[in-house]
């Protein structure tokens, strides 16, 4: 048995623990971190990734995000991965409205309780009740691992998801990369035993909830532009395979798609627009032209405005110099290719415009706003709905440059800074979001 002076040696060390607890927000766990493991009274040490725990307020921190558990049988044999034997049952019939149109969106309950804590943190009562408000927009929900729909409550619920998981991810930067790699058997654990099946078993389960999905940001646009970088090079057939195989099975069982086509000062450049066109025509007709497949997704996690006031200085020389330009240019030559796309357009962070140094700057732009509310009124036929991807607040990646995952626009001058590790709650930035609404929350 323990002695009593065993209880006051403790308790004379509790002080000097006490001390190096971290603050509210910060991190306090990792591969690699070094620093304090427990937080400040009144909140809670949570793992959000390996890289990554944080202190998240609340004696009941949020939720992880989604993160399944680990697979219970995994292949004994690899590299010689089964097809999925079961096709999804039943035949889903596509409506030839907008996806969205008579369904109301639901609200990830993730994203609101992270907005929630956070809006406790402002003093200002003002401030603190617009930032609360923002956890009544409805903003898609990233599966950047294996994860599970969670059954929702009323009917005509419209679930948004974000399909990121794809093996080798981010292939032109750091600070995404995901769980699976290409030389580690990525291909068969994305296609069937790890992810897509797995996705689309659960949402079988709910066959009144309607889907949309934003398919894999950045990868169809690295093949477009960056195949240069031996990464992407690399994951180029891994990337198709993947997305071929994800867009057939979510097409089956009625998910409404909506492939990532980068921004206006990606893909946009009068250079880029035919090749992105082929690619994503291509992808199209090798998915079987289903029209669940409804179109592309733009502006993703970015800065762009819809339609622009006048153009930034940084889009000199690109006609396209907003999204609806670039939709406008871009629409066209997809229906040449066969393919009659429509769109959907990220807003979340667009509400202030001209902050950037550099177009290809993506990383916790500082002085971003929250921008136009998700709406179905978007004032083009060619774009279905103005959506928020993006969950205003989680950082786009850390700016901490001896981390694994630093990427170097994580350190640029417009990125704010410190900002935490990709996905976690970055306060500050949040803070700015709400305090620069355009229109005003
Ligand atoms: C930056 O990352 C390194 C490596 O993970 C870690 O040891 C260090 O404590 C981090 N610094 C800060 C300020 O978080």
């Amino acid at each position: 048995m323990r002695s009593a002076a065993f209880f006051a040696l403790l308790a004379a060390t509790l002080p000097a623990l006490t001390n190096a607890q971290a603050q509210t927000w910060a991190q306090c766990g990792g591969i690699g971190w070094t620093g304090a493991t427990t937080c400040v009274s009144g909140s809670t040490c949570t793992e959000l990734n390996d890289y990554y725990s944080q202190c998240i307020p609340g004696s009941n921190a949020p939720p992880p995000p989604p993160t399944s558990p680990p697979p219970t049988s995994a292949p004994t044999s690899p590299t010689t991965p089964t097809p999925p034997t079961t096709a999804p049952t039943g035949t889903p019939t596509p409506s030839a409205n907008n996806p969205w149109t008579g369904y109301q969106v639901y609200l990830s309950p993730y994203y609101a309780t992270e907005v929630q804590a956070a809006a406790a943190q402002i003093s200002d009562a003002t401030q603190s009740a617009k930032a609360l408000s923002v956890a009544k927009i409805p903003t898609f929900t990233w599966f950047d691992s294996v994860a599970f729909i969670q059954k929702s409550t009323g009917q005509k619920q419209l679930v948004q998801i974000v399909v990121y998981d794809l093996p080798d991810r981010d292939c032109a930067a750091l600070a995404s990369n995901g769980e699976f790699s290409i030389a580690n058997n990525g291909q068969a654990n994305y296609n069937y035993y790890n992810y897509i099946d797995q996705l689309v078993a659960q949402i079988q389960k709910f066959p009144d909830v309607r889907v949309v999905a934003v398919i894999e940001p950045d990868s169809l646009a690295n093949l477009v532009t960056n195949l240069n970088v031996q990464k992407c090079a690399n994951a180029q057939t891994t990337y198709l395979n993947c997305v071929n195989y994800a867009l057939k099975q979510l097409s089956a069982v009625g998910v409404y798609s909506y492939m990532d086509a980068g921004h206006a000062g990606w893909l946009g450049w009068p250079a880029n627009l035919t090749p992105a066109a082929q690619l994503f025509s291509q992808v199209y007709k090798n998915a079987g032209s289903s029209p669940f497949i409804k179109g592309l997704a733009t502006n993703v996690a970015n800065y762009n405005a819809l339609s622009a006031a006048t153009p930034d200085p940084i889009t000199q020389g690109d006609a396209n110099y907003d999204e609806l330009h670039y939709i406008n240019a871009l629409a066209p030559v997809l229906k040449q290719q066969g393919f009659p796309a429509t769109f959907i357009v990220d807003q979340g962070r667009s509400g202030q415009q001209n902050l950037r140094q550099q177009w290809g700057d993506w990383c916790n732009v500082k002085g971003a706003g929250f921008g136009t509310r998700p709406t179905t009124n978007t004032g083009s036929s060619l774009i279905d709905s103005i959506v928020w991807v993006k969950p205003g607040g989680e950082c786009d990646g850390t700016s901490n440059s001896s981390s694994p995952r630093f990427d170097s626009h994580c350190g640029l001058s417009d990125a704010a800074q410190p900002a935490p590790e990709a996905g976690t709650w970055f306060q500050a930035y949040f803070e700015t979001l709400v305090s620069k609404a355009n229109p005003p929350l």
